[in-house]
């Protein structure tokens, strides 16, 4: 089974997997078919091989998985130049929110469709990606879908009922780990250390940090978080500071605050 692909919207997101399809070499370039309105993103596109069409709908009509990989306003429109012509197909929809019941009412009965929330780190192959699968999809279907995330990260199938979730986590968390850095960096900076050396050292801290808890190193990240605070020591005082500012109720805040704005923005859109 080697499913084509066409992605309508050819941005970041996009540009991602593509990059990931070919890197693992999943599917080949003639397979992979995009259509974008700016020029710029198809000749991009163009430029590793890839299929360029003059409209979403004919991308549609070339590719057995149809990958909606526009923002979410734009979703409304680009479903309706391609409801006639998606029979038989999986359509994937990436964009944050949109219920699969909101998709499948804008196209016809029984259209096969996958909703998806990946994240930013796909484009260095170090993605998280959630899929829920609406109820015409067949464990065939999702085969090819899965091999589309897998070349970009890891894969996790989950009830639609938490994607919201994982997009408040996973899909905006990114960000908020940029924040962390730059702020660690500030404070390097603060103490004296060059920016350059506060910059490599942080992202070696957050990447070291990560590598122990992605080994196993300990379990709970508690349990680390112990093992290297001393009774008395450096790291005590530097976590109390951190406890005072509320950085941890901020963290669970900000998961929180972006997981319900998916669920707004999936409750307002609107196909029309
Ligand atoms: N980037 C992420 O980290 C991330 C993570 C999870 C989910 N997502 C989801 O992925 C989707 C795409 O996000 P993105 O970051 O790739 O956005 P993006 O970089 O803005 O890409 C969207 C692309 O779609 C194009 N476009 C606009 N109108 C179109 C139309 N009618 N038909 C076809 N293409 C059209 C845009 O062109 P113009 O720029 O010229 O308008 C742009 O090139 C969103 O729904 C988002 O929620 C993104």
């Amino acid at each position: 089974m080697n499913p084509s692909i066409a992605f309508l919207g050819a941005g970041a997101m996009a540009e991602a997997l593509v990059k990931g399809l070919l890197r693992s070499g999943v599917c080949l370039p003639d397979r992979i078919f995009v259509f974008d309105p700016s020029e710029t993103r198809r000749h991009l596109m163009r430029a590793q091989g890839i299929q360029v069409a003059n409209s979403n709908q004919e991308a549609a009509q070339w590719g057995d998985i149809v990958v909606l990989c526009v923002k979410p306003p734009v979703v409304g429109s680009v479903l309706r130049e391609i409801r006639n012509d998606v029979r038989d197909k999986t359509v994937l929809s990436v964009a944050a929110g949109i219920p699969i019941a909101r998709l499948s009412a804008a196209l016809p009965e029984g259209t096969k469709i996958v909703r998806a929330m990946p994240n930013a780190p796909a484009l260095a192959a170090a993605g998280a990606t959630a899929l829920s699968e609406g109820r015409h999809v067949h464990p065939d279907d999702m085969i090819g879908v899965k091999a589309l995330f897998e070349a970009v990260g890891r894969v996790w199938v989950v009830p639609e009922s938490l994607l919201d979730a994982v997009t408040g986590l996973s899909g905006s968390g990114p960000a908020f780990v940029f924040l962390a850095i730059e702020a660690m960096v500030e404070g390097g900076v603060k103490c004296g250390l060059p920016r350059e050396l506060s910059s490599a050292l942080t992202l070696q801290t957050f990447m070291g940090a990560a590598a122990m808890l992605a080994q196993g190193e300990g379990g709970h990240p508690a349990v680390l978080k112990d093992r290297v605070t001393s009774p008395g020591g450096t790291t005590t005082w530097g976590l109390y500071q951190l406890e005072t500012a509320g950085v941890r109720a901020a963290f669970i805040s900000a998961v929180e605050a972006a997981a319900k704005r998916a669920q707004e923005i999936g409750k307002d859109w609107a196909c029309t």
